[in-house]
């Protein structure tokens, strides 16, 4: 077997919730533990990315700190996985420039978060947000990633990036770019906000009652579980019956993803009671699988210079992978 390159950047946004954990840094965890020998694992902060939008320049520092430490308190092993942030290996920026080349107009106009993130101000948006695409094909191209978890939102970058790296390749008569394939993770469950079972659970959502935080302590997270919206029927038994139920659903969908087991094998031990039962057996869940990681969090944040200092390290690790393929870029283009 031919080994595997795994390549995820995530922005380094800050109050990271239940929804993160589940949807997203948890499949990081999962893909390092299905590590062979051989194969690796680079995960990012993407802080380069994040300059595409108004920042605060304080908050974007203290953020890819925040944002590093929730990474090594759910399960990230800074050992055996590369983690870093974007900005201190500058080969990403040199090979996306390079990119800029190779990337065309029509298809930056074509990706869709462009769309909806410009929305009518075109003209208002940074030069960043459009630019973006080729930034994140350089940030896989980069390591020769073979495989990018990518979300539903995310294939079309991932697409484009195919495309970036097949016109180089052609354009310049090199075999140097592998073509990443997607990693679509059927494990990522959606999760939703706890005030409203249809709008996704998100921290720009201005009722915090509405997610777990990661930070949340564990009288909140009980709290928060118990005032989050439901309905009056009984679980049914089957995944069927929570059609037009999207709060039960929710609620089910955390338990299922928190135990690691399925929403019909949830259903199969909860059938027929209904959410006065069901509550306090999610809130104990919640807090027994994410109180631990709270308390790493915190650990963590008591010492950030140290959090930093292995970030630092990832970056060393990483540009040295970067190293050869950026020279070869260079060759080929005649830099
Ligand atoms: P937010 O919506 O809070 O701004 P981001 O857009 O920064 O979150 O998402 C960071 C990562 O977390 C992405 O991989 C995204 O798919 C995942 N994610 C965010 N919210 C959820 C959610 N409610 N359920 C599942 N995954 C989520
Ligand atoms: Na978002």
């Amino acid at each position: 077997a031919t080994s595997k390159r795994v390549v995820s950047g995530i922005q380094p946004t800050g109050n990271l919730h239940l929804g993160n954990y589940l949807g997203a840094i948890r499949q990081w965890v999962a893909m390092q533990d299905a590590m062979a020998d051989g194969d690796d694992c680079l995960f990012f902060l993407a802080d380069l990315h994040a300059l595409t939008v108004a920042i605060d320049p304080r908050e974007l520092g203290a953020n890819t700190i925040e944002m590093a430490a929730t990474l090594i308190a759910s399960g990230i092993d800074p050992t055996r996985a590369i983690l870093f942030n974007q900005a201190r290996v500058p080969a990403h920026s040199e090979l996306a420039w390079i990119l800029n080349g190779t990337a065309r107009m029509g298809w930056l106009n074509r990706m869709t978060q462009w769309k909806d993130k410009a929305g009518k101000n075109r003209e208002g948006a940074s030069v960043g947000l459009f630019a973006y695409p080729v930034l994140q094909a350089a940030d896989v191209l980069l390591y020769n990633a073979t495989h990018v978890p990518v979300g539903d939102d995310q294939k079309q970058h991932l697409e484009l990036a195919r495309d970036i790296a097949t016109k180089f390749n052609t354009d310049f008569g090199v075999e140097l770019f592998t073509l990443p394939e997607p990693l679509i993770s059927k494990a990522a469950p959606r999760i939703m906000s706890l005030r409203d079972g249809t709008a996704k659970m998100s921290k720009s959502d201005p009722s915090d009652a509405s997610r777990i935080n990661l930070v949340d302590g564990d009288d909140m997270i009980v709290q928060k579980i118990r005032k989050a919206k439901s309905d009056a029927d009984a679980l049914p038994e089957t995944a069927d019956g929570l059609e037009g139920r999207p709060e039960a659903r929710n609620l089910v969908t955390i338990y299922a993803a928190l135990s690691g087991g399925s929403v019909d094998a949830v259903l199969a031990q909860f059938a027929g009671q209904g959410f006065g039962a069901f509550k306090p057996a999610l809130a104990d869940l919640a807090v027994a699988s994410l109180g631990p990681i709270r308390d790493r969090l915190t650990a963590l944040l008591e010492d950030r210079t140290a959090v930093a200092a292995i970030l630092d390290h990832g970056a060393d690790r990483a540009r040295t992978l970067a190293a050869p393929t950026l020279r070869a870029a260079q060759d080929a283009v005649g830099l």
